[in-house]
C-alpha cells in the first residue's frame, strides 16, 4: 500500500492511531508514535462546548508534540457556531488537520446532537461541514460510523454529502451507533463507501493483527487503516503492519522492548500529571498490554496493587528480572486477547469501560479523573 494524501499532507505509512477518549492523550500518543509506523496521530475528541467556553481541560487536550506531526485535532458538538470556533482554535494551535467526530455513541454526546447524533441530522451535519470549511485553511476530515442503527445505515449518503462539502478524508468505523463496540465491524460497508467517493477513505474496526490489516487493505481498497484498541495490546502493531506493507518480516518486540514501553509510558505520564492519576493510567494500559506477556495475569495483579510510583517501578523491575533469570513468570501463560477484552461502553467515559480485566474501582476512578 502506498502512502496517501489528505490535501497536501502525506499520510505515510497509511496507518492512523485512532482517537480514544481517556486513552490517546499526549503521553499515550507519543509512546505509540515513538514505536514507529504511525502515519497520523489524532487527539482525543474535544468538546467544542468546553473549548469555546475556555475550559482548561479542553484546551490541554489540544496539546501535541512536533514529533507527532502530522497531527489532527478532533472536535465534537452539534452546534454550528461553536463547531466553527472550535475548528478555528485547532488551526490556531497549529494542528495539521481538523477532524469532526460523527461516531461517538455516548448518550450525553448524542443527546446534544453531536457525535453519532449527527448521522440522524444530515442537514445540520452539512451546515457544520460547510461552515467549518469556509472558516479554516487546514484540511477537514470526518470520522463516521456506518449509520445510527441497522435499519438506518447511511454511510454512503453521508460520505457523498461530506465530499460535496469539501471534506478531504473520510474515516469509517464499520459499526452502527446502536452496536456500540459490540459485534464485528462491517468492512463491506467500508468498501462500498470507498467505491462511492473519490476522496481518500480509511477503514476502522477490529484491526489487531498484521494479517487482518493486510486482508482489509486488499479486500476493500481503502487508502488507510485506523487502529484504536489494538494499539493498547500491541504498541508495535503500526510498525509491524508497515514492515509487512514494505515486504519485510514484521518486527518482533523483545522482552526488553516491552519493559522499556512500560517504563517510558510511566515516565511520560509522570512528566504530565501527578502520581495518582499516572498510576491509574498505567493500570489502564496494563489491563490490555499484559495480555501479550508471559505470566501477564499475575504481573497485571502486581501492577493493579501498586499504590505508589516506586511500587510500580519495583514491580516492573521484578517481573522482567524474573523473566531474565527463569525465562518464565507466574503460570507462564500468555493470554490471548479476545473480543470481550476489547469491549468498552462508550467514548469519552473511560470510567465506564467494561473490560474483562478486574481493574479495581479505585484505579478506575483515578484514570477517569485524569
Ligand atoms: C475508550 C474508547 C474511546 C474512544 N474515543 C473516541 C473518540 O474520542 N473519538 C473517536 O472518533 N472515536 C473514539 N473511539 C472509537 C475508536 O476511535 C475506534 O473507532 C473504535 O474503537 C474501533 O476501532 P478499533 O477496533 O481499532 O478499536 C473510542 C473507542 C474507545 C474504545
Amino acid at each position: 500500500m502506498k502512502p496517501f494524501k489528505i490535501k497536501n499532507i502525506s499520510i505515510d505509512p497509511p496507518l492512523v492511531l485512532s482517537p480514544m477518549a481517556g486513552v490517546t492523550d499526549f503521553s499515550f500518543r507519543r509512546l505509540i508514535k515513538a514505536r514507529g509506523g504511525v502515519g497520523l496521530s489524532v487527539s482525543e475528541f474535544i468538546s467544542v462546548e468546553g473549548l469555546t467556553r475556555h475550559n482548561p481541560k479542553a484546551k490541554r487536550q489540544m496539546r501535541f508534540d512536533e514529533m507527532e506531526r502530522p497531527f489532527a485535532v478532533q472536535i465534537f458538538g452539534g452546534e454550528v457556531n461553536r463547531m466553527v470556533l472550535g475548528a478555528q482554535m485547532a488551526e490556531d494551535v497549529g494542528a495539521d488537520i481538523l477532524d469532526v467526530n460523527c461516531g461517538c455513541p455516548a448518550p450525553k454526546v448524542v443527546k446534544k446532537g453531536g457525535g453519532s447524533g449527527l448521522l440522524k441530522d444530515l442537514p445540520n451535519l452539512e451546515t457544520i461541514l460547510t461552515e467549518i470549511k469556509k472558516n479554516i485553511s487546514i484540511p477537514l476530515t470526518l470520522k463516521i460510523r456506518i449509520g445510527f442503527s441497522d435499519s438506518t445505515i447511511n454511510a454512503i449518503e453521508v460520505a457523498k454529502m461530506a465530499e460535496q462539502c469539501g471534506v478531504e478524508h473520510l474515516q469509517v468505523h464499520g459499526r452502527t451507533r446502536e452496536q456500540g463496540y459490540k459485534g464485528e465491524a462491517n468492512w463491506d460497508v467500508i468498501r462500498a463507501v470507498k467505491e462511492a467517493v473519490s476522496i481518500p477513505v480509511s477503514g476502522n474496526g477490529d484491526v489487531t493483527s498484521v494479517k487482518f490489516a493486510l486482508d482489509k487493505f486488499k479486500e476493500t481498497g481503502v487508502d488507510g487503516i485506523l487502529i484504536g484498541r489494538g494499539a493498547m495490546q500491541n504498541p508495535w502493531i503500526f510498525r509491524q503492519i508497515n514492515d509487512a506493507l514494505n515486504g519485510d518480516e514484521p518486527y518482533q518486540p523483545t522482552f526488553e522492548d516491552k519493559q522499556v514501553v512500560l517504563l517510558e509510558f510511566f515516565e511520560l505520564l509522570r512528566e504530565d500529571m501527578p502520581e495518582l492519576p499516572a498510576l491509574g493510567k498505567m493500570k489502564q494500559l496494563a489491563g490490555q498490554f499484559t495480555k501479550g506477556l508471559v505470566g501477564g495475569a499475575q504481573f497485571r495483579q502486581t501492577l493493579y496493587h501498586s499504590h505508589s510510583a516506586q511500587e510500580i517501578l519495583d514491580n516492573i523491575g521484578n517481573y522482567f528480572a524474573a523473566l531474565d533469570v527463569k525465562q518464565t513468570y507466574g503460570d507462564g501463560n500468555v493470554e490471548a486477547g479476545t473480543d470481550s477484552d476489547l469491549q468498552f461502553d462508550s467514548c469519552g467515559d473511560p470510567s465506564r469501560e467494561r473490560t474483562s480485566s478486574r481493574i479495581d474501582q479505585k484505579s478506575r476512578n483515578i484514570a477517569a479523573a485524569s
